[in-house]
């Protein structure tokens, strides 16, 4: 099977996990927009979505999904997203699209959090690809020599690419993240950092890994 193929296969296998008339949450990427091409089946079925990004928002419309403003409501059932990176413990490393702030937000609203995603996401320790930090624009010099400075890797800033939210990405090559809950919590210290892309806080609830031997599900006990 190609990478396509798995993770069209994972998308669907998410379906399960929509509980009918409810708001749901819908990520970013590639994998997530195979997603939004099967909940296009089911499309009927749930109240709303809210959209973890401005492109995910105008494929929701396109196919008919009702786009909720999450300030108006106050509960998603389940949200669904892929991942750059996932361990065992389904911490996450996120941000590949740069839509990292906005996935957090809405993951952190959700009941449910299914990470959708082909096997080669699965790692034992996160932190080959680079980390991606969300930043205020006149922070990010500063933003940078304070990571180089007290974190450690190489901060690089993402050329042409402001998010939806009018910020910098700064990626951090060469990071082994050993414990992805305290690395979380001292990039949130940094002044200028809007976010940073582990999701070890509020990591996944459940992992669907597309393989050829089929779909396989990691959950925490
Ligand atoms: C976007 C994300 C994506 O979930 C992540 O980059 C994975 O993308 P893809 O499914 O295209 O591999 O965090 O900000």
């Amino acid at each position: 099977m190609t990478q396509d193929e798995l993770k069209n296969e994972v998308a669907k296998a998410a379906l399960k996990y929509v509980t009918p008339g409810t708001i749901i949450g819908v990520g970013t990427g590639s994998t997530a927009n195979f997603f939004i091409d099967q909940l296009a089946t089911i499309k009927d079925s749930i109240q709303g979505a809210v959209a973890s990004s401005i492109d995910t928002a105008n494929r929701l419309r396109s196919i008919g999904i009702n786009v909720v403003n999450l300030n108006e409501i106050e509960e998603i059932s389940v949200y669904v997203d892929g991942a750059d990176e996932s361990d065992h413990q389904l911490n996450l490393l996120k941000g590949g699209g740069g839509a990292l702030t906005r996935e957090k937000i809405v993951a952190a609203v959700s009941k449910q959090f299914i990470c959708i995603a082909d096997e080669s996401k699965l790692v034992d320790v996160i932190g080959k690809f680079p980390l991606p930090i969300e930043v205020i624009p006149m922070a990010a010099s500063y933003v940078k020599r304070e990571i180089i400075k007290s974190i450690g890797g190489s901060p690089v800033l993402r050329e042409e690419l402001t998010t939806d939210n009018g910020n910098l990405i700064l990626d951090i090559h060469g990071l082994t993240i050993d414990e992805p809950k305290a690395l979380e919590n001292r990039l949130n210290n940094i002044v200028g950092i809007v976010t940073n892309g582990l999701f070890a806080n509020r990591g996944a609830d459940i992992l669907l890994l597309g393989s050829e031997s089929g779909v396989k599900t990691i959950a925490l006990d």
